[in-house]
């Protein structure tokens, strides 16, 4: 299983790279990296196995965190109390994002980013991804709210970008009352 020591870390320069188109079938490898990556997100949201493997919550998780650079990414979305929602998306795009913006008021997090970061991430209050799922059939989600920032996050992921850099340096909080906090 994976544990929170085998998800690299924003100093490993791998995660600044661009992950490649996946084609189908998945390969047996891809298949169990998904698996793992939807078993660790799921456990690490269960405070009882989070404790008693010392795993750092997290929603999402793309392919990249775990040194793999190819277009899929998982999200495990607790929508109440022990139900989990589970998203496995390969090659994913966004095809339409809302003009409104939100952010999130305790500020984004990353499996990735193990420091203190501040400021305000910019992002569309609702969009419409479209990908593949894993037998290669094409799904389409809308994602509002939390959910839709995962999406952000994680597609921005396959593209090198980690939300730290979505940060204005110079003002973090410059859209604090423009956007709407969640
Ligand atoms: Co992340």
């Amino acid at each position: 299983m994976l544990l929170t020591k085998d998800i690299l870390d924003e100093k490993n320069p791998i995660l600044r790279k661009k992950s490649k188109e996946v084609s189908f079938p998945l390969s047996e490898e891809d298949k169990q990296n998904i698996d793992k990556m939807v078993e660790y997100l799921r456990n690490s949201q269960i405070d009882e196995i989070a404790a008693k493997y010392s795993l750092r919550p997290g929603m999402g998780m793309s392919a990249v965190q775990i040194g793999v650079l190819k277009r899929y990414i998982t999200i495990v979305h607790e929508t109440e109390e022990g139900n989990f929602n589970t998203y496995i998306v390969i090659n994913p795009k966004i095809v339409s994002e809302s003009k409104e913006k939100i952010y999130v008021e305790d500020g984004e997090g990353c499996l990735s980013i193990n420091r203190e970061t501040i400021g305000i991430v910019p992002r569309c209050a609702r969009v419409t991804v479209e990908g593949y799922d894993i037998n290669g059939k094409k799904i389409t989600i809308r994602a509002r709210e939390e959910l839709a920032i995962v999406f952000q996050h994680e597609i921005d992921h396959l593209n090198g970008i980690l939300f730290v850099d979505k940060i204005d340096p110079k003002n973090p909080f410059k859209y604090k009352d423009t956007y709407r906090a969640i």
